[in-house]
């Protein structure tokens, strides 16, 4: 969650019973970081670092989490309109896995073909195999799924065929504060990629329904918001 899980939150939240954490969105390149700049002007949590730093900045991040959570597997989710500031990422030491965000709709990040609109975009495709192809650790692509124009399934495919380690599927739906499993448990059965499904899960019931699909694994965010989670994901 961008301008809200640096080293010092997920430090404090992995003990819950994470064995993966995330760190960003971090905006990588002059577009990207631009539109950050301008998604703060208007009230908005961003992490926002200048080019120059954020390779460093994000490895420090990665070691603070390591000195405490040796064992656990550390992401960094990014943005940035071209794959090679990724690929510098994804060289950083201890760094498990660079997760590509096509998630992000804020209309600064959209406006400049990143975020979900990657998911628009004609050289999706070669866009994530050059960073699969030249990446040091682990990809993941982040994506939003039901997004208007879009063919999730296909997507899903897409991304697969390019080579990704981990679909990460926000598998929000319109109008409800659940998860679209029926989308989930579809692109489930028509891929071999290791998905993590994600929304609204909040409570150990929502932790099975989202197994059930068949996904990988999954991912919570709002819910650990308070670092207070009550039930134990220990349990699964
Ligand atoms: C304040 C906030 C910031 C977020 N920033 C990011 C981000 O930078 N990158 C990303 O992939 N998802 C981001 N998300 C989306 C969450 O990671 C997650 O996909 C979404 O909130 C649904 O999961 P949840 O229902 O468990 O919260 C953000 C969500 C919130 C609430």
């Amino acid at each position: 969650m961008a301008g809200i899980t640096d080293s010092e939150f997920l430090n404090k939240v992995i003990p819950f019973g994470f064995d993966t954490a995330t760190l960003g969105g971090y905006s990588l390149d002059t577009p990207t970081i631009n539109a950050s700049a301008k998604i703060i002007k208007r009230g908005r949590n961003e992490f926002h670092f200048p080019q120059n730093i954020i390779i460093d900045h994000i490895e420090n991040e990665v070691n603070l989490i390591k000195e405490q959570h040796p064992n656990v597997k550390v992401s960094a989710n990014v943005r940035s309109t071209t794959p090679q500031p990724i690929i510098e990422v994804s060289k950083i030491d201890n760094l498990d896995i660079v997760e590509i965000n096509c998630h992000c709709r804020q209309e600064e990040i959209l406006a400049i073909g990143c975020g979900q609109n990657m998911l628009k975009r004609d050289d999706l495709a070669d866009y994530i195999s050059d960073v699969v192809d030249n990446a040091s650790c682990e990809v993941s692509v982040k994506i939003r799924a039901n997004v208007d124009g879009v063919n999730t399934l296909k997507i899903a495919k897409i991304i697969e065929n390019a080579g990704a380690d981990y679909l990460h599927i926000d598998a929000m739906k319109p109008g409800v504060f659940d998860a679209d499993y029926e989308l989930l448990t579809e692109i489930c059965r028509n891929t071999n990629i290791k998905i993590i499904g994600n929304n609204s899960i909040d409570s150990e019931q929502k932790i099975e329904k989202m197994l059930k699909t068949g996904v990988f694994g999954f991912s919570i965010a709002r819910a650990v918001i308070s670092g207070n989670l009550n039930f134990n994901i220990f349990n699964f």
